[in-house]
């Protein structure tokens, strides 16, 4: 229906991740950068230069600045990769480094590369189709800064149940452009025509897992997702509003969306059901947070799960390099170290943390339906083929004609033959 346009974000060239990398890199490693290009250029000029009767002499004379070079650009690799990856970590800046430093230091730089995976959009509107939102006309809403809900979506049973669960929570939250990340390679146009019936602003996109993650275990999961998401945000240059990243099998009291629409920074909140504690959040004291109260601490500086902080659009502006990394368990301490923020600085919501407003409810997941029957019988005659081909469509369930037992169809208690029933 809507997924007329596929369109693609354009790609980002090389040169842009390079600039990416560049910007990274503080002033004194730039000079070297700039030092060293200078260097081994004028030593080969020089060497070029040389005429056929100075040749012996000038090899040996280009030995040594070559010799040289070589170790300067060694040492220059290793000085390169640990500035990268310890600002990509953010521990370049920051008040309290001093604790952890030297933590993670096993993170593979590939995982920090720039936003630059395959993103598609699928459809997108940007109409604010709903009429009333608690009590109240859309109208009177107008002021208010738009929160960009994230949404990382897997194929899946539970897909289309989850999403359809999550879009009656948001229906009642004003000002909301949802972002719904597909994992996988190809649009879903049952997702396109469930998205569109809401009438909340919404852009559906497709980001595969990159295939080298997929066999990883554990695999890095929606992150690809939210990295496009990060990626549509600034491609969209949006400065004003905030982010939130929402699973679809969360559960959502509709008060979080009031608090987090006051980010000034970055708010944190506690979150639900999380691990041993059945609870995750920061530890506050006379209205800061001081601390963090997670079962799950393994270095990580913001030990907070996904659903329990969002970001002010304004202030991810200034970090350019905002990203998020494929390394599992470790998302959201490195995306939050990846906008420098600091403890000091996080405002504490719910009530200074003393209310939960949002749960991790997961749904377990299971394999998918089989039914069998023959397709003779997937006609006009009953429902059985519409039913079963929307199942296909979400992901629930196959229809096959010789797998697994003939599905039941019973009547007056008893299995019938599908023929008594279908013929
Ligand atoms: C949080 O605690 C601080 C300090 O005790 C207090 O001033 C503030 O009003 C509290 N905030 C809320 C929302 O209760």
């Amino acid at each position: 229906m809507s997924s007329a346009h596929y369109q693609a974000l354009e790609p980002q060239t090389s040169d842009e991740d390079n600039e990416d990398i560049e910007q990274r890199r503080p002033k004194q490693q730039q000079h070297h950068h700039y030092h060293l290009r200078n260097h081994s250029g004028s030593t080969t000029t020089a060497c070029s230069l040389a005429t056929p009767v100075m040749a012996r002499k000038g090899r040996r004379r280009c030995l040594l600045p070559l010799v040289g070079g070589v170790l300067f650009f060694i040492a220059f690799c290793y000085l390169t990769l640990s500035v990268d990856t310890r600002l990509a970590l953010g521990l370049g800046g920051g008040s309290d480094d001093s604790d952890d430093e030297g933590s993670h230091n096993d993170l593979d730089r590939n995982n920090f590369r720039p936003l630059n995976e395959t993103v598609h959009i699928c459809s997108e509107s940007y109409e604010d189709r709903r009429q009333f939102m608690q009590d109240k006309p859309n109208s009177e809403y107008g002021q208010l800064p738009v929160i960009y809900f994230v949404t990382p979506t897997y194929p899946r049973r539970e897909q289309i149940p989850e999403l359809t669960r999550l879009a009656h929570t948001l229906l009642h939250v004003p000002r909301l452009h949802w972002l719904v990340a597909d994992d996988q390679q190809k649009c879903n146009d049952f997702i396109d025509t469930l998205l569109n019936r809401f009438g909340i602003p919404f852009t559906h996109m497709v980001s595969p897992m990159p295939a080298k993650f997929r066999f990883a275990d554990p695999a890095p999961r929606g992150v690809a997702n939210r990295r496009a998401a990060l990626r549509w945000l600034r491609q969209h240059n949006l400065t004003n509003g905030v982010l939130y990243f929402g699973d679809d099998d969360n559960t959502y009291d509709l008060r979080l969306f009031s608090e987090i629409r006051k980010t000034q920074r970055v708010s944190m909140f506690p979150v639900g059901l999380i691990a041993d504690y059945a609870i995750s959040g920061p530890v506050v004291r006379k209205g800061k947070v001081v601390a963090f109260l997670d079962s799950w601490v393994a270095g990580r500086r913001w030990p907070v799960d996904m659903a329990g902080f969002a970001v002010s659009l304004e202030y991810m502006a200034q970090y350019p390099n905002v990203n998020m990394p494929y390394k599992p368990g470790y998302e959201e301490d490195l995306f939050l170290r990846s906008i420098n923020v600091r403890m000091d600085e996080i405002e504490p919501r719910g009530n200074n943390c003393t209310e939960v407003l949002v749960w991790h409810t997961q749904t377990k997941s299971k394999k998918l339906g089989v039914v069998r029957l023959e397709s003779k019988y997937l006609d006009d005659r009953s429902n059985l083929g519409a039913l079963l081909r929307n199942l296909e469509l979400m992901g629930v369930a196959t229809i096959t004609e010789s797998e697994s037992r003939t599905a039941q169809i019973s009547k007056n208690g008893k299995a019938k033959p599908h023929s008594v029933i279908l013929s």
